[in-house]
């Protein structure tokens, strides 16, 4: 495996390995690699010859409020997994290479509307940031297919709309959300949740799964009839909610009813960590 720190040393390894009928798959990341992020080298390893992934704490997706400072880096540890699934090239640059004039003043990507609600609307800034350091390591890597999870599936729907309305010529893959035993999604962030908050945040799956339950059933109530007590219940365990909603995948609408493919989001703190996950409902 090749670890590329700097832009100029990607190019030159992307091009010594790169035949003409070579498929190119690329998972970027933040690191601190768990399960959920190498079943998605393995979603890329299973359609290309060559897979790049990358490692690089992206502070324009981070509010001045937000862990940037103390989001878990383990370069090390990361690297040793991505030899053993078996990546091809590691990208790793530095904050300068990504943002020579630094990530205040550079210029943004912002997707409307999708990139609005939800935690658009909580974290103001973050989806510009994720977006333009997307669409940053896209002109850099140059991949035919790249790999994101549907645990963060707004991020999923917006990165689709970018590259449609950008016209960058990347197929956009999603993987299925990896889960602990208990339900809870795959995250680094769940290394910040204490015993008893981590024992408490299965119940968000749990939750998920039942809302979307009872959205299915044969007669089924409108939307807030199932979710308004769910918050309630999640508030009283200990949840603070950020939202728990139901919205279309096409637009991310609030709807009353599933009446097109949809999703019920949810994003919620337990004390200093925030959650999010999410499960799909098609149209019947
Ligand atoms: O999902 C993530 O880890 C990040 O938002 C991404 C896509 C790597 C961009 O920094």
């Amino acid at each position: 495996m090749i670890v590329a720190s700097t832009p100029s040393a990607l190019t030159a390894h992307l091009a010594a390995l790169r035949t003409r009928s070579a498929t190119v798959s690329f998972v970027p990341t933040m690191g601190n690699l768990h399960a959920g992020h190498l079943a998605l080298m393995q979603q890329a390893r299973q359609h290309a010859e060559i897979v790049v992934a990358s490692i690089f704490v992206n502070p324009m997706q981070f509010a001045a409020n937000e862990d940037l400072a103390t989001y878990p880096r383990t370069m090390e540890a990361d690297l040793a997994a991505l030899r053993e699934a078996g990546v091809d090239i590691v990208f790793t640059p530095d904050v300068t290479d990504i943002y020579p004039g630094g990530s205040a003043l550079h210029t943004a990507i912002h997707v409307p509307v999708l990139g609005d609600s939800l935690c658009g609307r909580d974290r103001p800034g973050h989806f510009d940031g994720v977006c333009t350091v997307v669409c940053k390591l896209f002109h850099m890597v140059e991949p035919d297919i790249a790999v994101f999870g549907e645990k963060d599936l707004q991020q999923l729907l917006i990165i689709k709309q970018m590259v449609s309305d950008l016209g960058l010529p990347v197929d956009v893959q999603s993987g299925a959300t990896q889960r602990a035993e208990d339900g809870l999604a795959l995250s680094s962030r769940n290394q910040y949740l204490s015993d008893a908050e981590r024992a408490l945040a299965p119940l968000l799956w749990q939750t998920l799964q039942d809302c979307a339950q009872a959205l299915t059933a044969p007669a089924t109530s409108e939307a807030e009839r199932v979710l308004k007590p769910a918050r309630d219940a999640l508030q009283h365990a200990g949840f603070a909610i950020d939202y728990l909603e139901l919205r279309t995948l096409s637009t991310l609408d609030a709807v009353d009813h599933v009446t097109e493919d949809c999703a019920l989001f949810i994003a919620a703190r337990l004390g200093r960590t925030r959650l999010i996950d999410n499960i799909q409902i098609l149209a019947p």
